[in-house]
């Protein structure tokens, strides 16, 4: 049994004392300790190393107690497992020296068995599981496929992600086989995940935003709805697309036990398209909290007024960044911790 359950119940719809917290990113470069670590060794040494990405996870929490923690690993293993090569270069961000273009390309991905290729992020599971000494639930993750799909074919970060759209509105077949194959990849990846020990899962639609309502649904939400499909009877499943607040309606029919949402949607308008009944994670502005400590206290407690403190779990809007003063996080976390009805 897990002694803080607030994450679990929050999912379950349960009513609780105050919301859960964490914060997406947790685990990352504002952590003086993080960074010791990261000077020491490369970033993907620091994913596949069972025992520095267990530590690495674990370094928020004893810092500021969040109500679950999310392992350290990156979304990028999943296309490294296919055969893909992924860098990370400093200063750059994710590198994928040959990106998927053609047919041929696809035709080359492999779908691999992801209990040998994947294996040090179960082992990473279960350190991390030893660590927490099931005082808190642990999350585990995966990018959805067509954010997935955006790095393969971009070869990088971008802004519009044009590459991964060309390709797929001059190349729907391949797309739709490429998208196909990280799907069954991700969701054997995320079944291991669960049998390690992850509690619940969460689907990054990071660039979901980048497509039309009609094109997301083509390109990018049904194949989240397969993962969902696969893995709703195993573990609850949080469903994260940022940008995708038009797509929140059919989000709320799909068997996900909460929906993430990103700071360009109101509480009020989050709550009124999904029905009001499922739990809503989110949603504040990741540079709000460069506001001084007592200003965040002041709109976190405002924003759990808004979402209302039962079904919902207090994050950011997205991932926390780089330079947010360590005392300004804390502000975050402690507002919650102190919020009363
Ligand atoms: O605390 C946590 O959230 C767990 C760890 C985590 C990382 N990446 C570690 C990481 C998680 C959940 C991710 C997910 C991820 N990775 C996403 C989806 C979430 C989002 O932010 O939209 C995406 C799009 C990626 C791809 C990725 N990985 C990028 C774009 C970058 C470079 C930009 C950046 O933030 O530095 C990474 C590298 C990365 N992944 C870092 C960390 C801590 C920083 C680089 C490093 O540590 O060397």
């Amino acid at each position: 049994m897990i002694k803080n359950d607030l994450f679990l119940r929050a999912l379950k719809g349960e009513t609780v004392e105050r919301p859960p917290v964490w914060m997406m990113r947790q685990a990352g470069r504002y952590l003086p300790e993080f960074m010791e670590i990261k000077e020491k060794y490369d970033f993907f040494t620091r994913c596949q190393t069972p025992e520095l990405a267990s530590e690495i996870t674990v370094q928020p929490i004893r810092r500021y107690g969040m109500d679950a923690a999310i392992l350290f690993s990156d979304i990028l293993v999943i296309p490294q497992a296919m055969n893909i090569e992924v860098q990370m270069k400093p200063n750059f961000g994710p590198y994928l020296p040959n990106p998927i273009r053609t047919q041929k390309d696809v035709d080359n991905v492999v779908v691999p068995d992801v209990t040998v290729e994947l294996d040090y992020v179960y082992k990473a599971i279960k350190a991390t599981k030893e660590k927490l000494n099931n005082e808190i639930p642990l999350i585990g993750f995966a990018g959805s496929p067509w954010t997935i799909l955006c790095y393969c074919v971009q070869g990088q970060g971008s802004k519009t992600y044009d590459k991964a759209k060309k390709f797929c509105f001059t190349n729907p077949v391949a797309a739709h086989q490429m998208l196909q194959k990280i799907t069954d990849t991700t969701i054997a990846y995320l079944k291991q995940k669960v049998k390690a020990g992850c509690n619940a899962i969460q689907v990054f639609d990071s660039w979901g935003g980048m497509l039309s309502p009609t094109d997301y649904q083509e390109f990018s939400w049904q194949y989240i709805q397969q993962i969902i499909d696969a893995l709703k009877d195993e573990t609850p499943v949080i469903a994260f697309g940022k940008g995708c607040w038009f797509a929140l309606d059919v989000m709320a029919k799909s068997g996900a036990s909460a929906l993430g949402v990103d700071w360009t949607c109101s509480p009020k308008n989050a709550r009124y398209l999904t029905g009001g009944n499922i739990t809503l994670q989110g949603n504040f502005d990741p540079t709000r909290l460069y506001s001084s400590p007592e200003k965040i206290k002041e709109m976190v407690t405002e924003m759990i007024n808004q979402f209302g403190k039962d079904k919902y779990i207090v994050n950011l809007g997205h991932g926390i960044l780089p330079d947010i003063p360590l005392e300004n996080a804390k502000a975050f976390i402690d507002a919650v911790k102190s919020y009363k009805a």
